[in-house]
């Protein structure tokens, strides 16, 4: 069952329904091309066809792997950085308990490294490793990004002084190009265990190959079902062709009618603290995909309640260039009464018949209220609540959709040119040989 809806009726006094499905030939076209693989960059467009073509004893190969890594690690590090670890991070935080790292539990705390450049971050670390048996996948398709590359060196040497050569590899697992790349080089030479990134997935559209799956399942998540939500959303948006039908056309067509209209900024809402890495995957799997040619909508994200006391007062009353995107979720995972107060001197008392959630999502119907008064345009997608299934379900929807997008905005969604540039100019500045 399809558990997301869209609705873009708070869209529709900026944009009509007229000038949303202009859009219709130009997604199904799209549509087309993204499952017939006919347009540009259709050499990376294995995770069209991801879901329905993993094989289950996959599946059974990753989860026994990852018993295998709780068996021996009280921690657990993953190494990568932008599509190789936003998506497994995504998943995991929307799941896991706010505070897990305080609290006990039989599968490994999960730490990330390979991110940043930061000697502070790298050194803490080393010092939490000092401390605790752990175990580490690193993760890069290239197998030449510096960061996770830096820090791989940093931890691949900490492992072998504390745990010698032989141990410190069986603690290792690498998930990167199959033939190509430093990382391949050395994880042959090693002995590592480990795991490809499929030629044709590229980073950002890989959480549903190793990358994303043995993290989300070391961290104790189930990964059948999250596929099984995909495999779902797959099937869903491949078989229907209209923009009525079809959600992910209907975001795709809506946001490049908006963009037609001059709004040139998507901002991704949430009002659950856990959804935050997933706007960071969906700010990643936008940005990267659309921003090329001097094009392309720039995606940000708030989380709310918060940033209303912080971004609120921009997005209420500054330039009028954004729309919004709310996740919304209707049901919350636990429950907690708010008690009575004989004094009441917060005056809170009117809220001791409602659940917390109730109240959150007064918040949230409010803030829709005034950003649309105030000229924000509202889309919503709703979920009834986040687990493994719909966070498949999701996952798919966005990448489906950041591909309709991409293709109806007349650019190739699949590679990265740009992200180039910065690179060159850091290994002239710190003397890398041949630059
Ligand atoms: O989506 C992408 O292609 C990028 O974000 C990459 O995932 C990121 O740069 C990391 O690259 P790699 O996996 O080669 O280390």
């Amino acid at each position: 069952m399809i558990n997301i809806r869209l609705s873009v009726d708070a869209a529709k006094s900026f944009v009509s329904s007229t000038q949303i499905n202009a859009f219709q030939g130009k997604v199904s076209d799209a549509q087309k091309a993204l499952i017939e693989k006919t347009a540009a960059g259709n050499e990376f467009l294995g995770w069209v066809d991801l879901p329905s073509s993993i094989e289950d004893s996959f599946l059974d190969d990753i989860v026994a792997q990852a018993k295998t890594i709780a068996q021996k690690a009280e921690v657990y590090v993953i190494i990568g950085i932008g599509g190789s670890y936003l998506g497994a991070r995504a998943v995991i935080e929307a799941l896991q308990h706010h505070f897990s790292l305080m609290m006990p539990g039989k599968y490994p705390k999960i730490i990330y490294a390979g991110q940043n450049i930061s000697e502070d971050y790298l050194s803490d670390l080393m010092e939490i490793l000092d401390k605790k048996d752990y175990a580490v996948s690193v993760i890069s398709k290239s197998g030449t990004t510096t960061e996770p590359a830096l820090a791989f060196r940093l931890i691949k040497n900490h492992l072998e002084k504390k745990y010698g050569k032989a141990e410190a590899a069986n603690r290792i697992i690498a998930i990167t190009d199959k033939k190509r790349g430093a990382l391949k080089i050395l994880a042959d030479k090693e002995g590592y265990k480990t795991y490809v990134v499929p030629d044709n997935v590229g980073g950002r559209y890989s959480v549903l190959t190793p990358v994303g799956l043995l993290p989300i399942a070391v961290a104790g998540y189930d990964i059948k079902k999250l596929v099984a939500g995909a495999r779902e959303m797959e099937a869903f948006l491949k078989s229907n062709t209209e923009i009525e039908t079809n959600s992910a056309m209907l975001y795709a067509a809506t946001r490049n009618a908006l963009y037609k209209e001059g709004k040139t900024i998507e901002i991704m809402v949430n009002y659950e603290p856990r959804l935050y890495f997933l706007s960071e995957w969906w700010k990643q799997l936008y940005g990267e995909s659309e921003g090329k040619e001097g094009k392309g909508i720039f995606p940000a994200a708030v989380s709310n309640t918060t940033d209303l006391h912080s971004m609120g007062q921009y997005i209420q009353d500054g330039k009028r260039s954004l729309f919004e995107t709310v996740l919304s979720i209707e049901n919350s995972r636990k429950t907690l009464a708010i008690p009575n107060d004989k004094e009441n001197l917060d005056g809170l008392n009117y809220l001791c018949n409602k659940s917390i959630t109730e109240v959150n999502q007064g918040a949230e119907e409010a803030t829709r209220q005034a950003h649309t008064d105030g000229d924000v345009p509202n889309l919503r997608i709703s979920i009834p609540e986040i687990n493994e299934e719909n966070l498949g379900q999701l996952l798919y929807f966005y990448e489906f959709a950041c591909g309709l997008s991409g293709y109806t905005l007349g650019i190739n969604p699949f590679d990265q040119p740009g992200v180039e540039a910065y690179k060159r100019n850091m290994f002239t500045i710190l003397g890398k040989p041949g630059y």
